[in-house]
C-alpha cells in the first residue's frame, strides 16, 4: 500500500496544502477484530485503539487538518454487553484524567456530539469540563462522537426546533444545519472508515451527504500516520462536483 504514495523517483508523494480537507471524520472500526486475531479479549483492542487516538492527533496537526471527528460511541453500541459498554465508558474517563491536560497544550479544542443524558452523571461532568477547558484553543478542534447517532441527531434538532416555534417556510438548510450538534463547523471533507466495513452505521447523517468517503481494510489499532497520508492523497485526488459537471468546476 505504501508503494502507491511513492512517486516515480521513489519519493514519497509530498501533500499538497490546498487540498488537505480542512474537517476529516473517522469511524475508528475493527479494534475487536484487531483483538481477535491475536488472542487478546476485544478489551485490549480498545485500549489500542485509544492510543493510536493520539498518533492520529498528532499526524493530523502536522498534514494540516483543522477539525477532526471521531466516533467512538455509537447510539447503537448500548447493545453490546455491558462489560463491554462498562470498560468504553471507562475508557473515556480514563482518557479525560490523563490527557486532558496535554490535550489542552497542544492547542487541541475538545467539542462533544451526541446525547449526553443517558451517561453516568459523572462522566457528564467531566466531558462538560474537558469541552470547557479547551474552548478557546485553536490549533485542532477535536470532535468527539459518543452516544452519537445521526438519526437521534435530527430527532435532537427537529424537536428543539418545533420548541422553539419556528415557522415552516423559515425551515431551510442552514437553519437545519444550526440545530445539528456540529454546528458551527463546516461539513466532513472526507470521512474515513477503517477495519473493511462499507457503510455509515448512523454516522454524521445529515452533514456527510458530500462528503467523501474512503474505505481501507486496516484494523483502526494500526491505522498510522501513513495510512492517514494515502487517505488525505487519495482525497486529493478526488474532483468534488456538488452536482455541478466537470466543465463548470473547471470555470469556477
Ligand atoms: C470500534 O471497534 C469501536 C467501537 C465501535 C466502540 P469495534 O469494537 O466495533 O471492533 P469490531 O468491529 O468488533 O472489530
Ligand atoms: C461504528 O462501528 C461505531 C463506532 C466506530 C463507534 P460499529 O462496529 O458499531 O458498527 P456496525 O455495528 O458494524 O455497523
Ligand atoms: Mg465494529
Amino acid at each position: 500500500m505504501v508503494a502507491s504514495l511513492r512517486n516515480n523517483t521513489g519519493k514519497i508523494e509530498p501533500l499538497i496544502p490546498e487540498v488537505v480537507p480542512k474537517h476529516v471524520a473517522i469511524i475508528m472500526d475493527g479494534n475487536g477484530r484487531w483483538a481477535k486475531a491475536r488472542g487478546l479479549p476485544r478489551t485490549e483492542g480498545h485500549r489500542q485503539g485509544t492510543e493510536n487516538l493520539r498518533r492520529i492527533l498528532k499526524a493530523c496537526v502536522e498534514f494540516g487538518v483543522e477539525i477532526l471527528t471521531i466516533y467512538a460511541f455509537s447510539t447503537e453500541n448500548w447493545k453490546r454487553p455491558r462489560a463491554e459498554v462498562r470498560v468504553l465508558m471507562s475508557i473515556l474517563e480514563m482518557v479525560i484524567d490523563r490527557e486532558l491536560r496535554e490535550l489542552h497544550e497542544s492547542g487541541v479544542q475538545i467539542r462533544h456530539i451526541g446525547e449526553l443524558d443517558a451517561m453516568a452523571p459523572a462522566l457528564q461532568k467531566k466531558i462538560r469540563y474537558a469541552c470547557d477547558f479547551t474552548k478557546n484553543n485553536t490549533k485542532l478542534i477535536l470532535n468527539v462522537a459518543f452516544n452519537y447517532g445521526g438519526r437521534d441527531e435530527i430527532i435532537h434538532a427537529v424537536r428543539k426546533i418545533v420548541a422553539s416555534g419556528i415557522a415552516p417556510e423559515q425551515i431551510n438548510e442552514d437553519l437545519i444545519s444550526s440545530y445539528m450538534y456540529t454546528s458551527p463547523l463546516p461539513d466532513p471533507d472526507l470521512i474515513i472508515r477503517t477495519s473493511g466495513e462499507v457503510r455509515s452505521s448512523n454516522f454524521l447523517v445529515w452533514q456527510g451527504t458530500y462528503s467523501e468517503y474512503y474505505f481501507t481494510p486496516v484494523y483502526w489499532p494500526d491505522f498510522d500516520k501513513e495510512q492517514l497520508r494515502e487517505a488525505l492523497i487519495e482525497y486529493s485526488r478526488r474532483t468534488r462536483r456538488f452536482g455541478q459537471t466537470d466543465e463548470q468546476i473547471k470555470d469556477e
